[in-house]
């Protein structure tokens, strides 16, 4: 199914509107690549993306350079296949045979090693436990090479503390960001994405996430348990309207915002 006919079909393709609504690959590997060349003063080569679902940011380092290769690890079979039928197949074969798929745990003991590993969109937010956490941060600094980096995303904010479902028009439709819970106890919290093609009825809970909020000094400090010898933190710049810019800097101040996202990364 092209991209087109994924838009018009009956049968709602959820991963189409997922990457829609949610996902800028083409942009997340820039910023791996440049803050890689940043803290190494040299260019990397391989990346191993982490929760990597339909592993569109692998397909996307093997376009960025010709020498890239690119790991993805995934537990679950549906979004690699997705993956494999639809954005696999766009690219050039020099470019299919420098990705490797491993269908497994990111916690698995013989994963292979990379000059990056990432985790994005939140993933590890389902490890709930500082022990579940430590175990993953530590099967990721074994995948880190020597002077590689660990690159993981996290949001948080005060409307991440309460309740609330925010609306995003796409035109054709409209995404659902649906924050369903918070616990102060726990800190725990679910999310549910719900999407709405123009003139259908809305199709709740067709993503879901159970996840722990985790703070960026606990993020920091666990990381730093597992080996890291160092982190940073890299905070988005805002607009004159307030909005993100999408140019993510180190910094070691935040900003006290609503919603925001940053990355955590690792040196080892
Ligand atoms: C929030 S989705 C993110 C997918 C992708 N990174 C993205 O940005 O769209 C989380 C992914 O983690 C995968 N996952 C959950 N537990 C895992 C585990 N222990 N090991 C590997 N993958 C896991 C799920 O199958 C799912 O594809």
């Amino acid at each position: 199914m092209t991209k087109k006919q994924a838009g018009k079909s009956k049968d709602f393709d959820k991963y189409y509107y997922y990457h829609r609504s949610v996902q800028s690959p083409a942009n997340d590997v820039k910023f791996l690549r440049k803050t890689y060349k940043q803290i190494r003063g040299e260019a990397p080569e391989t990346l191993r993306e982490d929760f990597c679902g339909t592993f569109s940011i692998c397909c996307e380092w093997v376009k960025l350079k010709k020498h890239h290769q690119a790991i993805g690890i995934d537990i679950d079979p549906e979004p690699i296949n997705y993956g494999r039928n639809n954005y696999y197949t766009e690219l050039k074969s020099s470019e299919q045979e420098r990705i490797q798929i491993i269908e497994k745990s990111v916690l698995a003991k013989d994963l292979p090693q990379a000059d990056i590993v990432a985790a994005q969109n939140f993933s590890y937010y389902l490890f709930k436990t500082r022990k579940e956490l430590l175990e993953y941060y530590k099967s990721a600094y074994a995948g880190v090479k020597d002077g590689g980096i660990f690159v993981a995303d996290c949001f948080g904010g005060s409307q991440c503390m309460e309740p609330n479902e925010e609306e995003t028009d796409h035109g054709d439709f409209s995404y659902y960001w649906d924050q369903d819970s918070f616990d102060p106890v726990t800190n725990e919290a679910m999310f549910y994405i719900h999407f709405k093609r123009k003139g259908e009825k809305k199709r709740e809970k067709m993503f879901t996430y159970d996840w722990r909020m985790w703070t960026i000094p606990e993020i920091r400090e666990i990381m730093e348990e597992a080996g890291f010898k160092e982190t940073r933190v890299y905070w988005e710049g805002t607009t004159e309207d307030g909005d993100g810019d999408g140019e993510f800097k180190a910094v070691t101040k935040g900003e006290d915002c609503e919603a925001w996202v940053s990355y955590v990364v690792g040196l080892k």
